[in-house]
């Protein structure tokens, strides 16, 4: 075998060898993601926001039904929208029962660049 023949040969390998590192890579982002979620984004939402916001729904905003479904893209939307007013800390309303600390705040905003960028 000449060495283009072996390139040729070896192509096809390499190009498959990469495909399954990035699909390595999306699985542990994947999981990643699932965990940010889970230990960053859920108890947040829940001690903070959710006894306004679901069941009754406080400027139409079902948080409840977005942590349900976060894929979707109205929670999407509304994740977004949640980071922006945590941020500012326009939520939850200064005279809530429970008020987020700094740096529960931060965790929250950082908890998914997407949804961060704004
Ligand atoms: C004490 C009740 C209460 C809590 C707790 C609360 N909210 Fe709200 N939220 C409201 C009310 C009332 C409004 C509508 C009036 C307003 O916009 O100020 C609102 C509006 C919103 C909006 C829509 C504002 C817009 O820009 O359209 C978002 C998003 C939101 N809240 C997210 C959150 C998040 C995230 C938390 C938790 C960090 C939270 N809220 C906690 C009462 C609450």
């Amino acid at each position: 075998m000449n060495t283009s023949t072996q390139i040729l040969t070896l192509a096809p390998l390499l190009i498959l060898a990469t495909l399954r590192v990035e699909a390595v890579d999306l699985a542990a982002l994947k999981a990643d993601a699932e965990i940010t979620f889970r230990e960053g984004v859920k108890p947040f939402v829940t001690n903070y926001c959710i006894r306004c916001h679901a069941p009754r729904l406080e400027a139409g905003i079902n948080l409840k039904s977005a942590l349900k479904n976060p894929g979707n893209t109205s929670s999407f939307i509304i994740r977004k929208k949640a980071v922006a007013n945590a941020k500012t800390h326009k939520m939850p309303p200064i005279d809530a029962a429970k008020i987020p600390t700094e740096k529960e705040r931060q965790q929250f905003s950082s908890s998914g660049s997407a949804a961060s960028n704004t």
